[in-house]
């Protein structure tokens, strides 16, 4: 897929925050872009940032392979990532991770066969003390129970997404709106 004019010009827009000598802090925020745009980091895509920034090929795969928030390979319309780690587990987070695998009827790392979720279970989300939580692409959802997991799901596929907790409001929600 060819890089579109209009992500060459908000990477344009991105490098121009740093200094010169400084380009290759604009990693994060380039790759964040691409992903918006292209919906996945591909591997031309990543040569592009290679280039774009002059780093090193390693240097992007790196990042790109760390940070959980960041997608490698194609997935389904949302990516669900839910907490596995020990506040939300001691929070019921273990059994809400069963109940959410059998109403998406697939395990961790896969994408249910209409393309619309991929589970994925991940470190701490940083809301330990609103546990158990999950994000839903860039949305996070708090405190969840059976019935709200249920409510996040159903709204989706029905394309009627429930408000999330608390929107991140650098990324815009899950309807893609800014907020
Ligand atoms: S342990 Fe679940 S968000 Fe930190």
């Amino acid at each position: 897929m060819p890089i579109s004019e209009s992500l060459k010009k908000k990477a344009e827009e991105i490098v121009f925050r740093y200094p010169e000598d400084k380009r290759a802090s604009a990693l994060i925020p380039l790759l964040f872009e691409v992903q918006r745009e292209l919906g996945w980091i591909t591997p031309e895509a990543e040569e592009w940032v290679v280039e774009t920034l002059g780093v090193t090929p390693v240097r992007v795969r790196e990042v790109i392979t760390f940070y959980s928030m960041m997608r490698a390979e194609p997935h389904g319309k949302f990516i669900i990532q839910f907490c596995e780690n020990i506040s939300c587990c001691l929070t019921g987070g273990e059994e809400l991770q069963h109940h959410l695998e059998h109403k998406l009827g697939i395990h961790p790392g896969e994408t249910t066969k209409d393309g619309l979720f991929t589970l994925k279970c991940v470190e701490c989300l940083g809301g330990c003390s609103w546990g158990p939580m999950m994000l839903v692409n860039e949305d996070q959802y708090f405190q969840l129970t059976k019935e709200r997991v249920d409510q996040v799901i159903d709204g989706l596929r029905s394309g009627t997404p429930v408000k999330a907790d608390h929107p991140t409001p650098l990324l815009g929600n899950v309807a893609g709106e800014k907020v």
